[in-house]
Formats: C-alpha cells, structure tokens, sequence
C-alpha cells in the first residue's frame, strides 16, 4: 500500500507496544507482571462515575461546543485560578480527547515546518512524533542522570537557536520520575521567555508528587509569562481515568481559539457526558487524589528500595510521576539462558519478557538508550515479585 511519507515516517509509541504484548501474554495465561503500562490500578473514583452516569441518564447525549462545554471549562478554570492564584476564564481553557491531543493540537496552532521544539531528554515518547506531524524538528537537551535528568540553565542557553520556538518542560517527568524544583524550573523559564520562547509545561503528573518535592505551575508566574506559557493537565492520571480522554490545554486566548478551530474540525467536542463529569471530578475528589498519591508515594519507595539494591544498577530516586528509571547498562554483552547476547536495552526487556515474565519498557524510545522504565502504579506483591524477577534476572547473565 503507496502510504504517505507522514504516516510511513511515524514511530509507534514503544508504550502502548510494551502494553499490548504484556496482556497479549495475560491473555494466553502466562504468568507475566506488568511494570509496562503509564496508568493508576485503581479504580475511577464512584463519585466522578455517578456524576457521568447522572449526565447520559438525563439525555446529555448530543453535540457540546466544540473546545468542551462551559461549565466545562469554567469548573477548569475555577480550580486552576484557585490553585495558582490568577484569574482565569473559560476562554482561556480548551478540553481535549486527552492531555495527548491537547499537545497534539499545541504544536499544530505553533508550529510552522522548520520550527525547533527544544526538549529535555530523557522525554515522554509521544513529543518529538508531535513535532514532526506539524513540519517542526526537535533539539534534544540530555539531563544526566547524575542530575536526575535535569537539564541546566547553561545547557539550555547554549540550546537556544534562530529555529527555536518553543521549549518543552515536563515536571514531575515521564520517564524519569524525577521533578524541577520551583527555582529550577524558574531559572530555565526565564531564558526561553527572554530568548522570546514559547514555554510547553505539561503538568500531567502536578498532583502526584513525593517526599515534600515541590514544583511550580506555569499558570503561577507573573503575566509576562503566562502570555507565553501553554500548560497541559488533564484527569487521566491523578484522577485514574485514562480510559476516559479528557485532556486541558490552559494558555493565552488568542492560542486556546485556534486550537479550538483546530478541534473543531478534528475531533469536535470529547463526549458529552464525560464533560459533565470534569466539574464533579475537579470539585469533590481531593481525598482520592491524596488517598491515590499516597498509594504511589510508598510503592515508589518499595521500588526503588528495590531496584537500588541491585548490584550495579543506577536508579534516582521517583519525587513524583509514577515511575523508576533504573540504568541497567551495566548488564548489556551478557548473555541470557538462551546463549543471546543482549545489546541494548529493547534486547534486554524482550529477554526479560520472554525468560522471566516481566514488562518493562526500554528506553531507545525515550532516548535514553541505558535505561529501562518501571511503573509502580501497581500493588505492593506485583513490584517485590516482579522487581525479585528482574534481580534474578539481571544476576543469571553470562
Ligand atoms: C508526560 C505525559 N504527558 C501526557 C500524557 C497523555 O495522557 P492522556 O492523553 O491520557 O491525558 C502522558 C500519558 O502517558 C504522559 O505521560
């Protein structure tokens, strides 16, 4: 089949494979643990539930305006004026099939082809595909894992170009699990708004973080950032509703109308009845968001207790997400039970999968090619008996 360039050149995200192979292997009975997937084992919380099921059984079964209904995007704005204190309207938030789609419409109303997204690596998969379906291209900046992965204020200056348009900040981070604090973060959004920057703060994971690590909103800085920062949060995380695809885009109006156009003659509004479930999410669900945190909170100190114990494996420490980033390339030229030599990290994680029975996802995609990524957004057994697993593992290669 003649595809488009645009289609043949687009990397399937490595996530959603890992995901898929794991409960392909649960399906056929094997005894397989997942540490693959990017979503909460908990359930929807019953209230945000009952609040959709009270919307369809009233008929809200029809058309909403396409960038989300108002009260909607009003409920968004409410809690986000009253969380970082600025005043914001219904006209500065869009709602999206997910913070996925939200990004996806970003770089769609910003990008012209040429146009350079600067992005901290290790990075979330999905950016740099993004990038390139709007004509852009990606700078990668490398965040050591000496520094939790995080890039320094001279390494981006040194970064910045004539191409440039905008910089990508994701804190806490996926893959990393680690998270800028408010001065770093701070310090690194004052350059690119001087070097007239766009600043991308995806704030998915803004309510799980750990250990008193604090971070900082974009929606927080003073007005003459916030006319150049666009901020991506949604439910699918904090919330465990990833199935559900709603996504916020909070930003300028001039650039939330775009991407509203954009929407509308993409996907228009996300489902209605969904829509009607945001205000009763965002309004009385704090305690199962904290209930939740704190679930992942202790699961991320077992994990990480655990992988750290491993000999020569090379983990910081998870501050917020719901994921551990060991460097496990210590183990690459050795062999598996099979006789393989196992390279890289995607030869190894198949190994693992196939000989042990565990799921992790490689890090070539993220490119951090040292390193494996490990949701503990699962229960206590599962991360001693998988991470148990791993260790054995690890330690029978030749
Ligand atoms: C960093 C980051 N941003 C955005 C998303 C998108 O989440 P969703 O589309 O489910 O809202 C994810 C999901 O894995 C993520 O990890």
């Amino acid at each position: 089949m003649n595809l488009s360039n645009r289609a043949k050149n687009l990397q399937p995200s490595p996530t959603l494979a890992v995901t898929a192979l794991f409960k392909q292997l649960k399906r056929e009975g094997r005894d397989v643990i997942g540490f693959g997937a990017g979503e909460p084992d908990f359930d929807t919380p019953e209230g945000i539930k009952d609040a959709a099921i009270a919307a369809l059984k009233a008929g809200k079964t029809k058309y909403e305006p396409a960038p989300g209904s108002p009260d909607a995007r009003q409920a968004v704005a409410e809690d986000y004026s009253a969380r970082y204190g600025h005043p914001l309207s219904a006209d500065n938030v869009l709602i999206s099939c997910g913070g996925k789609h939200s990004l996806y419409l970003i770089f769609q109303s910003l990008f012209d082809p040429g146009d350079e997204l600067l992005l901290p690596a290790p990075y979330w998969v999905s950016y740099p595909e993004q990038v390139k379906l709007a004509g852009g291209t990606t700078k990668t900046i490398r965040g050591k894992v000496e520094n939790e992965f995080k890039i320094t204020p001279q390494q981006l200056k040194d970064a910045i170009g004539p191409k440039s348009r905008a910089l990508l900040l994701n804190s806490p981070g996926n893959p990393t699990g680690t998270t800028y604090s408010p001065d770093e973060l701070t310090e690194l959004v004052n350059i690119a708004v001087e070097a007239g920057l766009f600043v991308i703060s995806d704030e998915i994971y803004d309510r799980l973080l750990y250990h008193g690590q604090e971070t900082k909103s974009l929606l927080s800085f003073p007005e003459n950032v916030r006319k150049q920062s666009i901020v991506v949060n949604g439910l699918s995380k904090a919330f465990s509703m990833t199935g559900w695809r709603v996504g916020f885009t909070i930003g300028p109006v001039d650039v939330i109308k775009a991407m509203g156009s954009l929407q509308g003659q993409m996907t228009s509004n996300i489902c209605s009845f969904v829509l009607a479930a945001i205000p009763a999410a965002l309004k009385n669900h704090d305690e199962d968001v904290e209930r939740m945190r704190k679930s992942f909170e202790e699961r991320g100190t077992l994990m990480h207790q655990l992988l750290s114990d491993i000999p020569e494996v090379k983990c910081p420490r998870p501050t917020g997400a719901f994921y551990a980033f060991p460097d496990i390339s210590a183990y690459f030229g050795k062999k598996d039970s099979q006789g393989k030599v196992l390279n890289t990290a995607e030869e190894l994680a198949t190994s693992l999968l196939e000989n042990a029975g565990v799921a992790v996802v490689p890090g070539e995609g993220f490119e951090a090619p040292e390193h494996v990524r490990l949701s503990f957004a699962t229960d206590n057994d599962s991360i001693k008996q998988g991470v148990g697993r791993l260790r054995e593992f690890l330690l029978s290669l030749s």
